[in-house]
């Protein structure tokens, strides 16, 4: 139920909010670093009109599921809760803690049942997009859009116009020739998707395609993902020329950017990265903490951070895993992960397995090499 975005960034909008299960009158805090999908109706206003719906609605129809047997606690006073917060007793994200001295309204939490358990949005099969939706292949010009018959699933698109009139919306200027429509991508990505899915377009140019799956989920909640690959266009003659970054990349930074209007609910977290080629035998050599560390994370399906050589390991924390990879062997990464409680599943990668022999790790800690989950990952 929740979006990749802070509650202090502009796009968290009206998403930051309590919830409450009005069967059992508990109250759930919002994740700050992940707030709702949902807008709430009494922020935002009754009169303001969004796509999808306000989380009061989903609530009043029972599409969210609220945790069964779960901690519960009051805190009868501010200084209750203020010293809950200090030990780390209140509800979590992962592990993260979701009330925070410095989170405005903290007040409201007085007083109050709150949860511990983590609601969630029900999905029912019977919704589910069928991905093979049957489909007329004629594409209709929106200009004959009074053409379509009542009942024929019919794609319309717009022109190679409307390409370019984005291209000059993004980038002031003509980044780049023969830019597809993106009312085309979105159409066929809309028949061919399902919420979740990820669209990889292999010569993705102006990144059209990025745009339009953009452009969906912020229409229908969706959870797509993208993947666009292009080549840097460089020649002898032009030897900086960067066009996966410039224009590929740029155009999605400029859309995430954007305060124009039309494209203002857009947004995509994403990386930017560059592939190289490297041989299974210069792996331990060649690869540099932030290659590995990179590698990792895709892997574990988290998003991707940068790695910080100063420390002796890094740790990412996500609600299901915690990720730690430590470059060179070091006695903090055994107080670190000695200390780590029994719940939270931890894949600890380090390049020589061996010398962590003689350490007391957790029921849930496993701990792996490098080299070898490379290796068994990429080799073809
Ligand atoms: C026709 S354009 C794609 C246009 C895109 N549909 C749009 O709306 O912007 C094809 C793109 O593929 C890129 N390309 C060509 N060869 C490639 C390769 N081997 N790998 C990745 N990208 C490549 C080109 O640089 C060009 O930007």
């Amino acid at each position: 139920m929740t979006v990749n975005v802070g509650y202090l960034d502009k796009r968290a909008g009206k998403g930051f909010f309590p919830i409450q299960n009005p069967e059992t009158e508990i109250w759930y805090p919002c994740n700050p670093d992940s707030v709702w999908r949902y807008a709430s109706r009494a922020l935002s206003g009754e009169n303001t009109k969004i796509k999808t719906r306000f989380m009061e609605d989903w609530i009043a129809d029972r599409r969210i599921r609220f945790p069964p047997n779960e901690k519960v606690v009051v805190w009868s006073s501010k200084e209750e809760l203020l010293s809950a917060i200090r030990v780390g007793d209140v509800p979590k994200s992962g592990r993260s803690p979701m009330l925070r001295e410095e989170l405005p309204d903290l007040d409201f939490w007085v007083g109050k049942k709150v949860g511990f358990g983590t609601p969630r949005f029900k999905r029912y099969k019977k919704d589910l997009r069928s991905p093979t939706q049957p489909l007329s292949s004629w594409i209709t010009p929106r200009s004959e859009i009074d053409t379509i018959e009542a009942g024929v699933n019919a794609i319309v698109s717009g022109t190679n116009d409307e390409g370019a009139k984005v291209i000059k919306d993004v980038f002031g200027e003509k980044a780049f020739n023969y830019a597809k429509p993106v009312s085309l991508i979105r159409e066929l990505i809309r028949q061919s998707t399902g919420l979740a899915d990820i669209v990889l377009d292999f010569f993705a140019g102006s990144a059209t395609t990025a745009q339009a799956v953009m452009e969906l989920n912020a229409e229908d909640g969706g959870d797509r993902r993208f993947i666009m690959v292009s080549s840097t266009e460089r020649t002898e003659a032009e030897p900086d020329k960067n066009l996966c970054r410039d224009v590929t990349a740029g155009r999605i930074r400029g859309l995430n950017r954007t305060d124009d209007g039309k494209y203002a609910e857009l947004s995509a977290g994403f990386a930017y990265l560059v592939t190289r080629e490297i041989d299974f035998s210069d792996l331990d050599y060649d690869l540099t903490p932030q290659e590995v560390w990179s590698a990792l994370e895709a892997i574990h399906g988290l998003s991707l951070t940068v790695y910080d050589e100063t420390l002796p390991f890094n740790a990412h924390d996500s609600d299901d895993v915690t990720l730690v990879f430590s470059d060179r062997p070091d006695e903090r990464l055994r107080g670190y992960i000695e200390s780590l409680g029994p719940g939270q599943s931890t894949f600890v990668y380090v390049w020589a397995p061996g010398a962590l022999r003689d350490w007391t790790l957790g029921e849930a800690t496993e701990v792996r090499s490098v080299h070898d989950t490379l290796k068994q990952r990429f080799q073809q």
